[in-house]
């Protein structure tokens, strides 16, 4: 049963409250503690406990009062004008199928109830069958979660260190199996996930497709001499003798030698081009393959194909690409195969139910992409809204929100749940922005214990956002 704590004070709206708190219950009520308000004005609502105040009128400051004047020679001024507040946020109004949107005016002098360990507030937002965590300090509150909302897509934000990748392995990967989904984990660091599941696949395992291959390529040799936007006769014979000849499955240094050799063929033979321009295009192609060298060729030699590893996840509910091996460019370029495939079903209007849970997400979506992070930034907006409509959820973990640190902004626009834990002081304006609509706190926002997430957005069935956490073996 939930207890009394205090009364609504002057000043209450709709949405919004401040608790006087009964003498002692400071002790009890907390940040983020859940309450009950029995609105003596009809109904009762659900609210969280956040910002508190302590108050002694003796102790005011601004004027020289008698309680300073005792503070000043070392005595305690009088406790008997003190008291404490709390600002209330309220969630909603609770009815028969849970809770509404609030619109009566909390009467001044309604009570105000917290709940117990042995309440079950939660129940109050919706009798969905997925949680997510526990509420925050109950760890028999489980958090529930809307599961037709998933695949509006995902982020977890928080600095490095703050439990994003244990939150997804502990419990947003869980959720998701338990909805249907089907689960592929980008492990960019290859400790995060791979350690800990069985089918994982290792990036040099992986086909990536020849035009993918060809961008590689590109990116290490500067566009093999070309302008970004010119025309690349080179890169077009590159990715031709890739498509012509057998390559891969051989011993590197002999499928470097087959392409070199069959692009140097291609780019003689072409038809109506002046010698001159031959000569300099062989150059270009020369020079380019001094830096394409076998271990390139090496890194792409892998024959597992994209639609193996989808009918994997399928057959075992979830598959890690183990991306440890490898430089960054070939990790952007498996990931390209790979959602290419992905967005080719979803243009044939096949339903996936696949999860596709991208950690250290501004490695593909930075803030302003360059080279292949173009691709993969556009890639992720485009799965982004094929996946509402065919059953791809992206999950992405960044470990900054907004500018130079975070998530490219048209990527974060479509992650329409958000779990945001301890963020970096660098993000502290894109904070203020929640503290101003939610009376989270900054300092609270850059403090956040590890594991401790403030869970917003579609997914979550309360209109503001609460405070998670979840327990790790
Ligand atoms: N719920 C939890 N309870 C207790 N400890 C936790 C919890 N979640 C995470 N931790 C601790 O926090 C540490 C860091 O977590 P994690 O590796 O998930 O961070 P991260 O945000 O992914 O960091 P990075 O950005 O560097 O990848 C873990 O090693 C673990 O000890
Ligand atoms: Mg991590």
């Amino acid at each position: 049963m939930p207890i009394p704590i205090g009364i609504i004070c002057s000043g209450a709206s709709e949405s919004s409250a401040t608790v006087v708190l009964y003498d002692g219950m400071e002790k009890e009520v907390k940040n983020e503690s859940l309450v009950l308000i029995k609105n003596k004005n009809g109904g009762s609502v659900l609210a969280v406990c956040r910002g508190g105040l302590g108050i002694n009128e003796s102790l005011r400051t601004g004027t020289f009062t008698p309680g300073v004047a005792y503070a000043k020679s070392r005595r305690i001024p009088s406790s008997v004008k003190e008291y404490f507040l709390f600002k209330l946020q309220v969630i909603g109004e609770i009815n028969d199928n849970g809770i509404s949107q609030n619109r009566i005016i909390i009467a001044p002098t309604s009570t105000v109830e917290i709940f117990t360990d042995e309440d079950s507030p939660m129940q109050y937002l919706g009798k969905s069958e997925l949680s997510i965590g526990h509420y925050w300090g109950k760890p028999n509150w489980k958090v529930p979660v809307l599961k037709e909302y998933i695949n509006y897509h995902i982020g977890v934000f928080g600095v490095t260190g703050s439990g994003k990748s244990y939150l997804t392995r502990y419990e947003i990967i869980p959720l998701l199996r338990r909805a249907g989904y089907d689960v592929i984990v980008m492990d960019w660091k290859g400790s995060d996930y791979a350690p800990y599941f069985e089918s994982t696949i290792t990036l040099d395992q992986i086909k990536v497709d020849n035009q993918t291959v060809v961008k590689y390529f590109g990116t290490i040799t500067r566009n093999f001499g070309y302008y970004d936007r010119e025309e690349n006769p080179v890169a077009a014979a590159v990715e031709t003798a890739l498509r012509q000849v057998d390559w891969r499955g051989k011993d590197p240094a002999v499928s470097r030698e087959l392409i070199l050799q069959k692009a140097r063929q291609i780019i003689m033979g072409s038809p109506g081009v002046k010698e001159d321009t031959k000569t300099l295009q062989l150059n270009r192609l020369e020079s380019s393959f001094e830096t394409i060298t076998e271990e390139e060729f090496e890194r792409f030699i892998g024959v597992i194909e994209p639609w193996e590893i989808v009918a994997k996840v399928k057959d075992r509910g979830i598959v890690i690409i183990d991306m440890s091996k490898g430089i960054k460019e070939q990790k952007l370029a498996v990931f390209t195969a790979i959602t290419k495939y992905l967005k080719k079903l979803m243009e044939r209007k096949q339903t996936l139910n696949i999860a596709l849970v991208i950690d250290e997400g501004p490695q593909y979506a930075p803030w302003q992409p360059r080279g292949m992070e173009r691709d993969t930034t556009d890639m992720i907006i485009d799965l982004c809204a094929l996946g509402r409509s065919y059953g791809l959820s992206i999950v992405i973990l960044s470990q900054g929100m907004a500018g130079e640190i975070g998530l490219n902004a048209a990527v974060r626009r479509n992650l329409n749940t958000q779990f945001i834990g301890r963020i970096h002081p660098l993000d502290v304006e894109e904070a203020q922005k929640l503290s101003a609509s939610y009376y989270i706190s900054p300092e609270t926002l850059l403090t956040l214990p590890e594991g401790h997430f403030y869970f917003l957005g579609r997914m979550n069935p309360s209109p503001i956002p609460l405070l998670i956490s979840f327990q790790i073996q």
